[in-house]
């Protein structure tokens, strides 16, 4: 195998947590680099569904090591929680590590976001809502607190006491909110940091060992465009979804990576505010939306959907290295008589553009050029192999792929583990 990070290559949600439990069998160990609990990544496997919030898919495979590493934000909670639930559903968590590097979201950077949120009024992000930016934020800041110490019930107690002086300034002095009292946290995080901290430990060397064995699956959460650098920026999210996050994220060097394969669906959809030029507002986009079952894993929002749009893919494709695509849902589009691939954007003055403008979020004046293909009407759902695939859904992946100029590995045509058609095993 190859030490191969998964990485969304849309706006999120582009189903990386079936790749990553397709890829799960020819590793040694999945790592989640980055993002918190912003993420829901389901993963089906004989007709049962899981949803994952900061596990990494990988936990449904027995045989391997699951890391939760540096980049990512933990709602120690949330974790606990989500993990006493696999544990009642009879996965081991017994493979399973934390990273002390780990940035912790407490109670203030939930309130933080929500406050947020609110100032913004009509400029609001649509945020997950769960504390991710101020988490990130006050890494950045160098006024966060990680796993290590938070487990750790002394030291936890006394950072609190310093973080939250300064946090309550802000909250009472500039929000107008009502003061967060030490002895209510401690006691609120005082179950979940005992019940974390026999999985907490240095994993940076652990998965550079495994990594030394080309063993590693790197699991993406969000997608390229929800960059805080690269994406659709100020709509995006607070960390580094790209492939470069996970060298940041986990402490291995880039020339450690063998290989990066994109997720993308056979149509866009987003979640909260910012630019869409694809966006379809009216019956095919709720058609997308009802037969994908586009509802948020983590919040429940009805997501915006829209054409596949090739600018904003090539545009990961370059800036994530892709090696290769996995294109999905192509299921979804079944049903409808013509599907639309956007090929370029035509500018307020009539000029063509085909790479993705770094302002595209502060745009008004861009109108998708689509490239219109037949649909198909019999439902790819079953297919096993190329030959099964509707012709004219064989045209439009055909299409996709010679328009982006990377070979596609494989085509989902449902959420379960056995609706996966290998194209290319080699590139995986
Ligand atoms: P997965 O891993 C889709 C979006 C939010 C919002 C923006 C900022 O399931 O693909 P945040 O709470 O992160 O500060 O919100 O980012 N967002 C996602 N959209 N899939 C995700 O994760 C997302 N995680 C964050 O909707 O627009
Ligand atoms: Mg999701």
């Amino acid at each position: 195998m190859a030490n191969t990070i998964v990485v969304g290559a849309q706006w999120g949600d582009e189903a990386k947590g079936k790749i990553v439990d397709y890829l799960s069998d020819h590793v040694d160990m999945v790592v989640r680099y980055s993002g918190g609990n912003n993420a829901g990544h389901s993963v089906t496997v004989q007709g049962v569904e899981y949803k994952f919030h900061l596990v990494p898919a990988g936990i449904l495979h027995p045989h391997l090591l699951c890391v939760i590493s540096d980049g990512v934000v933990i709602d120690p909670v949330i974790l606990m929680q989500e993990l006493q639930s696999l544990q009642a559903r009879g996965i081991s968590l017994s493979n399973l590590k934390i990273s002390g590097a780990a940035h912790v979201i407490l109670p203030w950077h939930r309130l933080q976001d929500e406050l947020e949120e609110n100032a913004r009024g009509e400029e609001k992000i649509g945020t997950t809502g769960r504390g991710i930016g101020p988490a990130y934020a006050d890494k950045a800041a160098r006024m966060g607190i990680r796993m290590a110490e938070f487990v750790h019930p002394q030291r936890f107690a006394a950072r609190l006491q310093t973080v939250l002086a300064h946090k309550n300034r802000l909250l009472t002095g500039v929000y107008g909110a009502e003061p967060l009292k030490a002895e209510n946290i401690l006691q609120e995080l005082e179950t979940a940091a005992k019940w974390l901290q026999p999985f907490v430990c240095d994993t940076a060397l652990l998965i550079h060992n495994a990594a030394s064995r080309h063993s590693v699956l790197f699991e993406g959460a969000q997608g390229a465009l929800l960059d805080i650098d690269l994406g659709t920026y100020p709509y995006v999210t607070s960390s580094h979804p790209i492939a470069g996050g996970a060298c940041l994220g986990t402490g291995i060097g880039p020339k450690m990576i063998d290989r990066v394969i994109g997720v993308a669906k056979s149509y866009t959809t987003r979640v909260g505010a910012g630019a869409f030029p694809t966006e379809l507002l009216n019956e095919t986009g709720s058609f997308i939306r009802e037969r994908g079952h586009e509802y948020g894993t983590t919040t429940g929002r009805p997501r915006r959907c829209g054409w596949l749009d090739m600018v904003a893919l090539r545009y990961a494709a370059r800036i994530n290295g892709l090696d290769a695509l996995a294109l999905g849902h192509l299921d979804v589009l079944c049903g409808l008589d013509e599907v639309n691939i956007c090929v370029a954007y035509k500018d307020g003055s009539g000029n063509t553009l085909e790479d993705l403008p770094s302002d595209l979020a502060s745009r008004t004046d861009l109108t998708p050029v689509y490239e219109r293909l037949p649909g198909w009407h019999t439902d790819p759902a079953e297919a096993a192999y190329w030959h099964e695939l509707p012709q004219q859904a064989q045209q439009f992946i055909q299409r996709v792929q010679d328009l982006l100029n990377i070979p596609i590995a494989t085509l989902s045509v449902g959420p379960a583990r056995e609706q996966t058609i290998l194209m290319r095993p080699e590139l995986l």
